[in-house]
């Protein structure tokens, strides 16, 4: 008797447990949409995954993070992507074109949607929007362009002009006399475009005879070490006679500076230089450096940012301005730099919270 109890109770226990399993079963079901296998009982996580799965993934290739400026395009980039509903995957190459190519090689079989590229070697690049385009993924040349190549958008700031307002600046306090011109690097295209704009200014002067280039180099890499050595063989080619210094951006002016401190010129000798960095902004408002060009980072990187997500969601992009590359004429956005000294230094790089008035003036109050 006791032992047909236990075998019926058995019984009516596996009965009721099938019958709690197929409930679930069930549920689950009745919640996903028509036609979708059921991966797994969470379909929360089927949501998850679907939700990633459609997201937009921007590939980032960037030169270098040498400079202040590249660890703030990399944040600032990263943060206008992801506010965007998008994501990003970011490489740098240290200067390393064939690491370069690597990278943005890894990210394209990693499927992104469009390709940003800072290109290190602006003709070296046109390999990697190649590689691109055969696998379908569009690029965007960001802040340098990349030449002889079939980009498809390009995003930067006016880097002519940037030039110019260097110029302009130093040639209102120096219109006569001797200038150093420290380049930037002559693989990079800004660098270019930043000596057409200094000599689209001080030609006029130079033919009138007015203002000498007495020293002219490109600066390796863009190395600080180069722009040190460059400044001291113009001194020593100069005999330390020199009346103005123009440096491709603030990392070559620091540089220049230091070689000027040597031979006791600091602050005697006018110099240029771009990319408002901190320690350049510390210069200018001690006397030691002349001005610099702001170029408002968060702008680029929110404008880039924008256009990326937007293309790769396979938007069309209109732009106002084309800039011919050597193959093509390129889409492009070009946004307004701005030259600062002492005089601008709160309303403009401080007011843009760009740098604190602390750290700037170096915890005096001004
Ligand atoms: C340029 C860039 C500058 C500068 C330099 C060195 O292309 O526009 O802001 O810092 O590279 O990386």
């Amino acid at each position: 008797m006791e032992l047909r109890i236990r075998r019926l109770l058995t019984m009516f226990v596996m009965l009721a447990l099938f019958f709690v399993a197929l409930g679930c079963e069930k549920m689950d079901r009745s919640l996903q949409p028509e036609g979708k296998p059921v991966q797994n009982t969470s379909f929360l996580q089927d949501e998850e995954a679907t939700s990633k799965e459609e997201k937009i993934k921007i590939g980032f290739s960037m030169d270098t993070l040498e400079e202040e400026r590249w660890l703030r395009d990399r944040a600032l980039f990263k943060a206008a992507v992801e506010s965007l509903g998008a994501e990003v995957e970011i490489l740098a190459a240290n200067g390393d074109d064939a690491l370069q190519v690597l990278q943005a090689e890894t990210l394209i079989s990693q499927g992104v949607d469009l390709l940003v590229v800072v290109p290190h070697n602006a003709e070296a690049a046109a390999t990697i929007v190649k590689k691109a385009h055969l696998a379908g993924i569009k690029v965007l040349s960001y802040d340098r362009l990349i030449k002889n190549a079939e980009i498809d958008l390009y995003v930067s700031f006016d880097n002519e002009r940037v030039g110019e307002l260097q110029a302009e600046a130093i040639t209102k306090i120096v219109p006569k006399g001797k200038y150093v011109y420290i380049g930037g690097a002559d693989t990079d295209n800004n660098a270019h475009l930043f000596k057409k704009g200094v000599f689209h200014v001080l030609q006029p002067l130079i033919d009138k005879g007015d203002i000498t280039v007495v020293y002219d180099q490109w600066t390796k890499n863009w190395l600080p070490s180069n722009a040190y050595a460059n400044m001291q063989e113009a001194l020593i080619a100069n005999e330390g006679k020199i009346d103005a210094v123009i440096a491709a951006n603030d990392a070559t002016a620091g540089m220049a500076i230091e070689a000027l401190m040597e031979t006791g010129l600091a602050g005697k000798i006018p110099v240029a230089g771009q990319d408002a960095e901190l320690a350049a902004a510390q210069r200018i408002v001690e006397g030691t450096q002349t001005m610099t060009v702001y170029k408002p980072i968060p702008t680029l990187a929110e404008e880039a940012a924008r256009l990326a997500v937007a293309m790769a969601r396979g938007e069309f992009i209109d732009t106002d301005r084309k800039v011919n590359n050597g193959k093509v004429e390129v889409p492009s956005v070009l946004l307004p730099p701005i030259a600062v000294n002492r005089s601008n230094m709160d309303e403009t790089v401080i007011a843009d919270g760009f740098h604190s008035k602390v750290d700037v003036y170096k915890g005096e109050t001004r």
